[in-house]
């Protein structure tokens, strides 16, 4: 036993000494070599001792061993270790790695002025729900089952699920939020709601099944045409940067009454035609009017006693304006090359 502890602590020093991987090579074949180490061998002679030494014997042996083995992977890790740092180089000349920074898709950033616009005119942001109810959708918007009205906007619908009896689909419009907002809150009301619509559409340069729309309404006593005139004429004027020449022209949409498509004097060649604007001279931009009694009653409002106005206008399309972007299906593209340039 007393030889056991000594070849312990003379193992322990050598290791400690050890300058290099050699050096460690040796001591291990030394000690724990297969033939000749001097522990292996203790071990080896343990069936030879008297039967009552034996598991004394053993048990030492195997723990010196142990203590000698991990020893001398340890000093083997802080050899290594120093060795990398000894011959590692760093050029300082090199060009260190680019990091790429993220930024905000096109649609983020035309969301992010348009709301910019809209409070600082007042109006109060909100989204509201993408799965909505026929209620909100159609119905209260003056599209009872079966209005023919209700194919402009045919939608998807969610299997089996229904909320309060009513059918609950992707909804295709802002406009819902017209009647969510007023149902909850009496006028004076100035509210602008960004988020996304879904459609049944068969995609084309200028249609796509997930679009953005912005809504705007503004409801109090007195509100008429010519404010819903001077609100969509700043707004896109402070939009676009520039004195934005609008028009309206007779539309329906069965909430409001009367109704109104607007279209902008087209701003890529300033009205002389061109393919952006089907060589008319203008874009249709937006869909527009004052708000039908018909939704007041929905939503309980006194009778004859407000009135206000409604537009909605397509994200999307106002982003293709302002940045010239010939085709709606680029925004969800994925397309590196696209998303890059803004
Ligand atoms: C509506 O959705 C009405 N809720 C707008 C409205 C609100 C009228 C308040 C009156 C009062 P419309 O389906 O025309 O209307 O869509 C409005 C705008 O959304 C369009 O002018 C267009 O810019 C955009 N838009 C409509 N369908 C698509 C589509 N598939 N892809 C991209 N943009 C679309």
């Amino acid at each position: 036993m007393r030889n056991l502890e000594e070849i312990k602590n003379k193992a322990l020093v050598e290791i400690e000494k050890a300058s290099d991987l050699l050096d460690l090579e040796k001591i291990w074949r030394k000690y724990l070599g297969r033939k000749k180490g001097e522990i292996t061998k203790i071990l080896r002679n343990i069936r030879n001792l008297p039967e009552k030494e034996r598991p004394l014997v053993g048990k030492k042996a195997n723990e010196v061993k142990e203590i000698v083995k991990s020893a001398i992977d340890k000093k083997k890790i802080k050899l290594i270790s120093q060795k990398e740092i000894k011959f590692e180089k760093i050029d300082i000349t090199r060009p260190g790695k680019k990091i790429k920074y993220g930024h905000f898709h096109p649609l983020t950033l035309i969301k992010n002025q348009v709301r910019d616009i809209f409070y600082s005119m007042g109006f109060e942001i909100l989204e509201g729900p993408e799965i909505e109810t026929d209620y909100y959708n159609f119905e209260a918007l003056n599209m009872p089952e079966g209005h023919p009205a209700r194919d402009f906007w045919d939608t998807f619908y969610l299997k089996e699920k229904t909320f309060k009896k009513t059918k609950l689909l992707l909804r295709t419009h802002t406009s819902p939020m017209q009647i969510r907002v007023m149902e909850k809150k009496k006028p004076p009301l100035r509210v602008c709601v960004i988020g996304k619509c879904f459609r049944r559409e068969a995609t084309d340069a200028s249609h796509e099944h997930t679009l953005y729309q912005i809504e705007g309404f503004a409801v109090d006593e007195n509100i008429s045409v010519a404010n819903l005139i001077y609100t969509l004429k700043s707004f896109l004027s402070n939009l676009f940067n520039q004195k934005v020449e609008i028009r309206l022209r007779p539309s329906y949409f069965p909430f409001v009454e009367p109704g109104f498509e607007l279209d902008v004097r087209c701003l890529n060649c300033l009205g002389k035609g061109c393919p952006v604007c089907s060589y008319t001279g203008w874009v249709e931009t937006l869909g527009c009017g004052m708000i039908h009694p018909k939704v007041f009653e929905a939503v309980d409002y006194p009778k004859d006693k407000y009135t206000g106005f409604a537009f909605g206008i397509g994200l999307d399309r106002l982003a293709m304006m302002k940045y010239k972007i010939n085709d709606i299906r680029w925004f969800h593209s994925g397309d590196l090359r696209f998303i890059r340039q803004f």
